[in-house]
């Protein structure tokens, strides 16, 4: 049985990321700081599955940790998540971004090279395309970005291919995820922002529960066709299976490859509001403010070529995602306590 490394594993992708893998066989050890996310979390995924995961509390900064773990453990691949990810954050604090997200990924890729794991899943983000010229958008569309954490997901992006150019027996993926929402059906793992949350799902839900008042919709004069902001929102059960998908495919030794994670559907805050507001019961009450600096109108994926080379498909809709999204606000007000 492989072995797979999950960094950050903990987090809101890599736990879901962990319940596909071990429902799929993998054994799994999963190394994160709890910087941003609870342990909780892994003992749910093995409550959920059945099947334990090896944990280990260490920072990607500290390389010798990592040795350590490469030392003890059998890998045969990793997939990596551990990252800071605020937008507006990396604005505040740039360097901490180029650090724990670029400094942390160079001794991961050092770590893995001096022990001769060269099998690696990326998490970057559609956040690399900028605004993009149209939609839907493809994996060979320029590659722009305008705040530090995105330019962290292009710098790594950028080392990935100048390591594969210098070394073909890297076999490497990159997925870059569009709007990752929703919740695993059970209701026991899921987003688990600290205080306010920055993304609109999130936010909406603790809206729905009471905690918040009200939405604060973005802007309603962006050239869509509510004049709301459109986005290609996907199921994170749908995600983490991407994932499986990707390492069977490095199995195969493709060399570098990269991949659109979406539904290549796009829905707008109107939109997702009403579907919560279906799956919750209950109006949702908004106020349309300012646009948020740097927001653009409409991004959504084309999704064809993972449908092609990996033989993924987003299954879930737009109504599973808010109604399991649903279920984990109301199953844990407080997220993991
Ligand atoms: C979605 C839409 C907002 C909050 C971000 C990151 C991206 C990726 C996913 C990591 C937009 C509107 C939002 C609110 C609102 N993260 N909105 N009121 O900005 O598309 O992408 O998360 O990889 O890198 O940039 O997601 O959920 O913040 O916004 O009206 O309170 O909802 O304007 O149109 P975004 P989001």
């Amino acid at each position: 049985m492989d072995n797979i490394l999950v960094t950050g594993g903990s987090g809101f992708i890599g736990s879901h990321t962990v319940v596909e893998l071990l429902n799929a066989g993998y054994g799994v050890i999963v190394i994160d700081n709890l910087s941003n996310s609870s342990k909780e979390a892994l003992d749910r995924v093995e409550k959920i599955t059945g099947r334990s995961v090896k944990f280990y509390k260490e920072d990607l900064l500290d390389e010798e940790a990592l040795c350590n773990i490469f030392n003890k453990e059998n890998i045969s691949s990793v997939i990596h998540f551990a990252g800071l990810k605020a937008v507006g954050e990396s604005c505040k604090i740039p360097l901490a971004y180029f650090d724990n997200n670029i400094t942390g990924t160079i001794n991961l890729l050092k770590v893995m090279e001096k022990h001769n794991v060269k099998s690696l899943v990326f998490s970057s983000s559609a956040t690399v395309y900028g605004k993009p010229a149209s939609v839907p958008v493809k994996e060979d569309f320029p590659l722009s970005v305008s705040n530090p954490y995105g330019r962290t997901k292009l710098i790594i992006e950028d080392m990935a291919r100048d390591i594969y150019n210098a070394d073909k027996s890297w076999d490497i993926a990159l997925l870059r995820y569009f709007n990752p929402i929703g919740a695993h059906e059970s209701g026991e793992i899921g987003e688990n922002p600290n205080g306010i949350p920055n993304n609109l799902l999130p936010y909406v839900a603790k809206v729905a529960s009471g905690e918040l008042e009200c939405v604060n919709v973005f802007g309603d004069d962006y050239d869509t066709p509510d004049g709301t902001g459109v986005r290609d929102y996907i199921h994170v059960s749908d995600l983490a299976e991407g994932h499986i998908k990707a390492l069977e495919k490095l199995s195969s030794n493709p060399g570098l490859v990269t991949y659109n994670l979406g539904t290549g559907k796009g829905y707008s805050v109107l939109e997702i509001i009403h579907s919560f507001e279906k799956a919750c019961g209950k109006k949702i009450p908004y106020n349309i403010t300012d646009r948020r600096p740097g927001d653009i109108d409409m991004c959504y994926a084309d999704p064809g070529k993972a449908k092609e080379e990996l033989g993924w498909v987003a299954k879930r809709d737009i109504d599973k995602m808010c109604e399991d999204a649903w279920r984990w606000q109301v199953n844990n007000p407080k997220g993991f306590c």
